[in-house]
């Protein structure tokens, strides 16, 4: 009943982890039933290590996190190193994310995960300011986004998930960009670039001044840019942005996703994921539904 794939990907769940908010190594998989996650995607990895943003990282705001953690890992070999044994014993489809600051930076990440059978996928977090291009992140622009994708498609068979960013006027320019550059699926999308100022200290309340906004605040934001990208391309989009409930991901699924990452829900619940799986198994036999069939059969009004 809640089945789905993406791509050639058969997952037995619509229900993903998204990168950043469950870990390097699966663990937290402990707090889940199985059959309930789809797919474990995890937290982005470079190629060199990252020591992250200054404190502090994240501040709470009425209807989400926002948050600037600024990619800390460290590093690709330390990463497959102290995780590749944990992952490869996981019976789920585990999804690694990459980030780099440069075309080559990025290829780099798909030489190293491309070959590991450990990974059914790898997802491109095209959100890292691309250095080379002048610090605007790679998301921003379709040429930026053609560049990366073509030079990471050329090094691997495996799927490759573009995910992109709400932070730009259009979002389809860059959704057709990725898919003729050889993208398998798109996720959509990464936090949105916000602001929260402690005005006693006439300090913004992070250490690095701006951050992403992810949770609840952000979810019909996510949910415009599905149907956008959705109506755009022919390949299958995941969403992430805001799901904290069965309902949210029944919307997502009818606005055109195949499956659909849950991040900031999992903080204050880390067990989430199978809460909302048997929520789900519940509304979808009411309806006498499996969740595939729900994939984009959003109807959309005549204009008046
Ligand atoms: C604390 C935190 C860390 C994150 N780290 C990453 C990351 O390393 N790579 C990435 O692609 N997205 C990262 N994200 C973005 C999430 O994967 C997700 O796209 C976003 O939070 C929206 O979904 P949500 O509202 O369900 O959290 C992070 C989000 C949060 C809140």
């Amino acid at each position: 009943m809640l089945a789905t794939r993406v791509g050639a990907l058969e997952l037995c769940s619509p229900l993903l982890t998204a990168s950043g908010t469950f870990g390097h190594d699966g663990e937290a998989t402990a707090f889940l039933e199985a059959g309930d996650l789809g797919a474990l995607v995890l937290k982005t990895v470079t190629p060199r290590p990252r020591h992250g943003n200054r404190p502090p990282r994240l501040v709470e705001t009425p209807a989400g996190l926002l948050n600037s953690i600024g990619l800390e890992n460290r590093g690709v070999e330390v990463f497959l190193e102290q995780n590749l044994a944990a992952l490869e014993a996981l019976e789920l489809p585990v999804v690694a994310n990459a980030g780099g600051e440069s075309v080559e930076e990025y290829r780099a990440m798909v030489r190293a995960f491309g070959p590991l059978d450990a990974f059914a996928a790898i997802e491109l977090n095209l959100s890292c300011p691309n250095v080379q291009g002048g610090s605007l992140p790679f998301s921003s622009s379709p040429e930026a986004v053609t560049e990366v994708v073509s030079a990471c498609r050329r090094l691997t068979d495996k799927p490759l998930w573009v995910k992109l960013s709400p932070n730009v006027t259009r979002i389809s320019p860059l959704a057709l960009a990725a898919e003729a550059a050889g993208a398998d699926a798109l996720t959509v999308c990464n936090t949105v670039l916000g602001l929260v100022v402690d005005w006693r200290r006439r300090r913004p309340a992070l250490g690095a001044g701006f951050g992403g906004l992810s949770g609840p605040a952000v979810r019909p934001i996510a949910m415009r840019m599905v149907r956008e990208v959705a109506q755009a391309v022919e390949i299958p989009v995941i969403a992430s942005g805001g799901a904290a409930c069965a309902d949210d991901v029944l919307q997502f699924l009818v606005a055109g996703a195949s499956a659909v990452q849950i991040g900031t829900a999992g903080f204050r619940e880390p067990s989430c994921i199978s809460r909302i799986a048997a929520e789900l198994r519940r509304e979808l036999a009411a309806e006498g539904l499996a969740a595939a069939e729900l994939v984009g059969t959003l109807a959309w009004p005549d204009p008046a």
